[in-house]
């Protein structure tokens, strides 16, 4: 046995060390390192149900434990030795105990495998990262909240087709996403009820010799229950897909909302300003000012669905039970943790810096025809049926293009030639506040329906 194979804890059976090569290539523990506060609970609790069944002795947990405090100790403070010959973050941890406290951190791994261990650290991970996101994502919603509210009358052009449809108010825009956003959590909330399974206890693949107790391993780590079957415990990674997955979703949103922003923003538009932190400027052209976080986020987009189709690639036909493959999850999990976790921080401050111009908004709705539906709908309630209305309001709209003004631009005289049933009452209707009120039910945009909406959202948050 070479002196190189030796540094392995399974050197035993191994006549000649791996190259340097290989040993970067299969080694995880420059990107695995990050779940050390997550791998020595799992091991902790691990000890104790050792220590509870008499597998290990009180005095190996005494040591275990006292061990474990100084390893955390050291990593937390930088002093800790990442080695790359001990391959993960799993056996970098097991062999510094084992230098501390001796014997006792041999005894650590009874009754264990790196397989169960592993699935068991992801998910305690993702389940901080889970209740992370949820912060969050509650700190954000409660921005696009207040700023719903300070908006809640504030007229904009609705759009279909990025065509200007009808008004709406600034503030219902914004509970839209809030809705939005609202799904992004119930979906990582539920995500998290299957991400919460203790998988230690299947050890390799088909479980242990030892009289172990899963369920008390599960109450130490605040796990709801443990994972039923030994192989897939070790083998699935579909809550890290589903997880993913959830990500995805919630930065399609951002994206949605990213893509507006940046548009609003545009001279062209002039809807909205950003506050001036989360823009920047150009290296050439000294006059602008751009909106490089929503820009950011639009990108960061696509990364994370890349890391979403990695993991669905990576879980991809691969036969019972673990396999290396396996180890490839943990970057594009930890990326995409990342990614939404900043993208989110971001935003719920960003929220808070978005200041509205209604006139540019007012002008915009002044172009469009607004308020065509609202005229046939006038019509339709003097007894015309809708499809005539429509047609009338056609033309209306025809003769207002043709004039270079708006539907409330046209006099009465006007208006009456495309319909008789049309009175000087119809002026309350062809305006943007008119049309807004009158849209005065649940889910609606009438002033009134937002600030309800907005005290229903507070009280959901
Ligand atoms: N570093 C490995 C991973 O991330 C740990 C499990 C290794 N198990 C094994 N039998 N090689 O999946």
């Amino acid at each position: 046995m070479t002196s190189n194979a030796a540094q392995y804890t399974w050197a035993g059976r191994f006549s000649e060390p791996v190259s340097d090569l290989v040993k970067r290539y299969t080694a995880s523990v420059d990107f695995d390192q990050r779940m050390w506060r997550q791998d020595i609970r799992g091991s902790l609790a691990h000890a104790r149900m050792l220590a509870k069944q008499g597998i290990i002795a009180a005095a190996d947990l005494a040591d275990i434990e006292r061990g474990m405090a100084i390893v955390a100790e050291e990593i937390e403070s930088g002093k800790f030795e990442w080695s790359l010959d001990l391959e993960d973050v799993h056996l970098n941890i097991e062999k510094r105990l084992t230098a501390l406290v001796g014997d006792a951190g041999k005894r650590l791994h009874t009754g264990r495998s790196r397989n169960d261990q592993v699935a068991t650290d992801i998910r305690l991970y993702l389940r901080d990262a889970i209740d992370d996101i949820q912060l969050l994502l509650k700190q954000f919603r409660a921005a696009l909240v207040d700023l719903a509210e300070k908006e809640a009358a504030t007229p904009m052009p609705g759009f279909t087709h990025l065509q200007v449809a009808q008004p709406v108010t600034f503030g219902h825009h914004m509970l839209a996403y809030f809705e939005m956003f609202g799904r992004d959590g119930e979906r990582f909330a539920d995500c998290k009820k299957r991400v919460a399974r203790l998988p230690l206890g299947a050890a390799a693949l088909a479980g242990t010799t030892y009289p172990i107790d899963r369920q008390f391993v599960a109450e130490q780590l605040g796990f709801e229950g443990v994972c039923e079957n030994s192989l897939d415990a070790v083998s699935d990674r579909d809550f890290a897909i589903e997880f993913t997955a959830a990500c995805a979703l919630l930065m399609m949103h951002i994206s949605r909302l990213s893509e507006e922003l940046v548009m609003w923003m545009s001279p062209r538009v002039g809807f909205i300003q950003i506050a001036d932190r989360f823009c920047t400027g150009s290296s050439i052209m000294p006059q602008k000012k751009n909106p490089d976080v929503p820009e950011l986020a639009r990108g960061k987009t696509g990364r994370v669905y890349g890391q979403l189709m990695s993991l669905l690639t990576l879980m991809k036909s691969q036969p019972l039970a673990y396999n290396k493959d396996n180890q490839e999850d943990k970057e594009p999990l930890f990326d995409a943790v990342d990614t939404v976790t900043d993208t989110l921080r971001i935003f719920a401050d960003m929220a808070g810096g978005i200041t509205v111009k209604p006139e540019a908004m007012q002008a915009a709705l002044t172009q469009g025809f607004a308020t065509a539906t609202d005229l046939a709908d006038y019509l339709v309630k003097k007894g015309l049926p809708f499809r005539d209305a429509h047609e009338a309001v056609g033309h209306a709209v025809k003769a207002a293009e043709f004039k270079g003004v708006d539907l409330p631009g046209l006099t009465l005289e006007e208006l009456q030639q495309f319909s008789p049933l049309i009175e000087t009452d119809v002026y309350t209707v062809l305006t943007v506040a008119g049309s807004l009120a009158s849209r005065n039910h649940v889910g609606g945009t009438a002033p009134e329906q937002v600030r309800a909406a907005v005290q229903r959202a507070r009280s959901r948050l």
